[in-house]
């Protein structure tokens, strides 16, 4: 992060403006708006300052800028068409430990202008950190269309109640949990249709129904794609950000992982090859163990929580011990990393069916169907068949599959490690020794792979230096 983002009160506090044009008269409209005491400093003022100074909302210094502008000064925006004066007050200004922004010379500030949605007391911030002011607007103009006006309502009734919630609720989770309750369900839909009466009623009562009943605890199955977080969905990014406690195994991808709420307790519970660092037993019972103590848990997993995830072990065991659960579903690897190898799984052509399978191997052999694998016409993957490889390619060719079936091997698809190897059941293995790719990996088996070269669109991001 090249800037802090924070929020400043300028309340009835002297911000200077040095310039009279129309940039200037923006920035001192914002100042304004957030109720800031505007002295504008310039010889000459443009009408719509001019303005502003006629109605007494600002106060004018018709000279040049002098430094003893600064004094008493809290903040100050440069924006006059001298170069060597805006690089003075720049000066002077840091110097004097003054926050000073010299209107597009991101050099020459010590503070940068958001592009700003305003549903105050709502106020939400955008920044390319200087870089494209014009990204900034285009990021802004997309959050306009998510929040709704009446977010500005929304946060005026929750400041009317605060105190009341506060008495109510002795846990802070507990507070929470109310809160996301009421603020993203009927109350808030109230809010939005402009029928503020309606929704003051609605929030008492579910102040006072909240208040008999003892909270309980959830869990989500969160499945978390195969690992760019573009993948995920609506759904899980929510839950995501409202748990309590996020229980994640290795093959979540860091990058998601980073989106769940910032100060959620974080729990590894590993699942590495050969080396489990927590039984699925004692997963099972952590997650009823947390959930029971009135915790929102995220049980975030890599891909499908329902493929190959364990997913269904661990909402028995809930449903067992009455926890109430929600699963949501996910891209699952073969999905992601197919698409973003730009092998189609099935194909009028190539593959009318498409199995998925796992390649684990137990005691160096895999108990699958492999008359069943061996048919024709169809895509075959292997989750978790790195090891084996060589058992599939042997046993796929004993069963009738030609040695010259294409395969592809794919290393972390969809995140910025992806890698896609193509061959044949006959030279993949010595493909595979010689690239050495690193899991997780999965392996597609058919000829839809050969359209893989033509369809391939997916590129690797390039590395920070
Ligand atoms: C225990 S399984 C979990 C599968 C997961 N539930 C899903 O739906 O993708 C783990 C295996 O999924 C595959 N896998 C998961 N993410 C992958 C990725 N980004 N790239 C390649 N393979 C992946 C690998 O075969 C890995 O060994």
């Amino acid at each position: 992060m090249d800037f802090l983002p924070i929020f400043i009160d300028i309340k009835g506090k002297l911000c200077l403006v040095v310039g009279g044009g129309e940039v200037a008269a923006r920035k001192a409209s914002l100042l304004l708006k957030a109720g800031g005491h505007v002295r504008v400093v310039s010889p000459d003022l443009c009408p719509s300052l001019k303005s502003e100074l006629d109605r007494g909302l600002i106060e004018q210094e018709a000279r040049e800028y002098a430094v003893d502008d600064l004094n008493d000064c809290h903040l100050v925006i440069a924006s006059t068409d001298n170069p060597a004066i805006n690089r003075q007050i720049y000066e002077q200004a840091s110097r004097l430990r003054i926050p000073v922004n010299v209107v597009d010379q991101p050099e020459l500030c010590t503070f940068i202008v958001p592009s700003i949605i305003d549903r105050s007391p709502v106020v939400a911030a955008v920044s390319t950190g200087g870089a494209s002011p014009i990204l900034a607007r285009l990021i802004r103009t997309r959050l306009e269309t998510l929040i709704p006006a009446g977010y500005g309502h929304l946060a005026a009734l929750a400041l009317r109640f605060r105190d009341s919630v506060k008495e109510r609720f002795d846990k802070p989770s507990d507070r929470r949990r109310f809160w996301e309750k009421v603020l993203e369900g009927g109350v808030a839909e109230r809010v939005f249709a402009g029928h503020m009466r309606e929704a003051e009623t609605a929030m008492e009562q579910a102040l006072a129904e909240s208040g008999q009943t003892q909270s309980v605890g959830e869990v989500y199955l969160v499945g978390g794609g195969p690992g760019d977080p573009d993948l995920l969905t609506f759904r899980a990014l929510r839950l995501m950000q409202q748990a309590d406690v996020v229980v994640h195994d290795r093959l979540v991808a860091k990058p998601i992982l980073e989106l769940t709420r910032r100060d959620a307790e974080r729990i590894y519970v590993g699942k590495e090859r050969d080396r489990h660092s927590m039984r699925q037993e004692e997963i099972n019972r952590l997650l009823v163990r947390l959930a029971k103590a009135g915790k929102r848990v995220v049980r975030l997993k890599g891909g499908d929580p329902f493929i190959f995830g364990r997913g269904g072990e661990e909402i028995d065991t809930l449903s067992a011990e009455g926890v109430p659960f929600q699963v949501i579903p996910a891209i699952t690897a073969a999905s992601g990393c197919a698409a973003y190898a730009g092998i189609p799984l099935t194909h009028r052509e190539y593959a009318q069916s498409v199995t998925f399978v796992t390649g684990h191997l137990k005691d160096g052999t895999m108990n699958l169907n492999w008359n069943q694998l061996a048919q024709p016409n169809q895509t075959v993957v292997f989750y978790m068949g790195l090891l084996g490889l060589p058992v599939i390619c042997r046993e796929l060719v004993k069963h009738g599959v030609s040695p010259e079936m294409p395969v592809a091997l794919i290393q972390q698809g969809t995140t910025e490690n992806q890698r896609v190897f193509t061959g044949t059941l006959s030279d993949i293995e010595s493909i595979v020794e010689r690239e050495k790719p690193k899991p997780p990996t999965l392996i597609i088996v058919g000829h839809v792979v050969e359209l893989q070269e033509k369809l391939s669109w997916y590129k690797v991001p390039d590395k920070e230096e």
